[in-house]
């Protein structure tokens, strides 16, 4: 892997700063010889909410997987000063596992295996937590994956997807879910989005990514406001 040695690397519109939780310069992933993220520089502060959008095929997950260290990067650099979780693509959870198995298995590097905090931020689950998690509903699956994250207590959660699959009223719920959470603990949120208009309307900051470079990144009152972004993302279908 090669090591960039500058840290203040410059992003499209502004540079990193040195105390981000999360960083990434010129992040470079390949599969095989298809380039999936092209020199990616991006950045998540402290308790900061961050939405990444852009269409299907843009490197989003990839990005995800590589800092949560599935894929390994063939050029550039990941700092984070924290613990990041990821909860992953169509949640994967352990379909024949019940909902509290599926909690403690997030404890598995440390930290306690008792899943009562979660029953707190998802009161919804306690009275499943014997179920299994293949019988519950999309939105259910959802909160056990998020729980299940949160479970590491992680300084940032990095959810890929939130919405996929799931009724807007159920999408609205848990999003505000993750929204107290980062007010009442300060937990940093890298948003996955599909919904831009929802992205964008619960994070203070997004970077766009299409093919695997950020096109475009601001605050995000202002980019929901980018006549392209509003083009692209906000007036219709997503498409390439
Ligand atoms: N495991 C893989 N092997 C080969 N190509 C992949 C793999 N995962 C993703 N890709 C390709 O990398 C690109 C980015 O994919 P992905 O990160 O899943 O995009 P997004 O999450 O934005 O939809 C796409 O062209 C996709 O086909
Ligand atoms: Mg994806």
């Amino acid at each position: 892997m090669k090591l960039l040695e500058s840290v203040e690397q410059p992003t499209p519109n502004g540079s990193i700063p040195s105390d981000a939780l999360l960083a990434t310069y010129n992040l470079v992933v390949r599969y095989g010889a298809a380039v999936a993220l092209d020199g990616v520089s991006m950045y998540v502060g402290k308790g900061e909410m961050v939405a990444l959008i852009g269409p299907n095929g843009a490197g989003k997950s990839t990005l995800l997987n590589t800092l949560s260290g599935i894929n390994r990067p063939a050029a550039g650099k990941i700092i984070c000063n924290g613990k990041l979780a990821h909860v992953p693509e169509g949640r994967q959870l352990f379909p024949e596992l019940t909902v509290e198995d599926n909690l403690r298995l997030g404890a598995y590097r440390g930290g306690s295996r008792d899943p009562s905090p979660m029953y707190e931020l998802f009161p919804q689950l306690h009275r499943l937590r014997h179920r299994r998690a293949g019988g519950l509903s999309g939105g259910e699956q959802q909160m056990v994956a998020i729980g299940r994250a949160l479970m590491a207590h992680p300084d940032i959660v990095a959810v890929d997807e939130l919405s996929q699959g799931l009724a807007p009223i159920v999408v609205s719920d848990i999003a505000n879910h993750l929204v107290s959470l980062n007010k009442q603990n300060g937990t940093a949120v890298l948003l996955v989005e599909q919904n831009a208009q929802l992205a964008l309307d619960i994070t203070s900051r997004a970077y766009v990514l299409e093919n695997g470079r950020i096109s475009k990144e601001g605050r995000s009152a202002d980019l929901a406001r980018d006549p392209a972004v509003h083009k692209a993302y906000l007036g219709g279908q997503v498409s390439r």
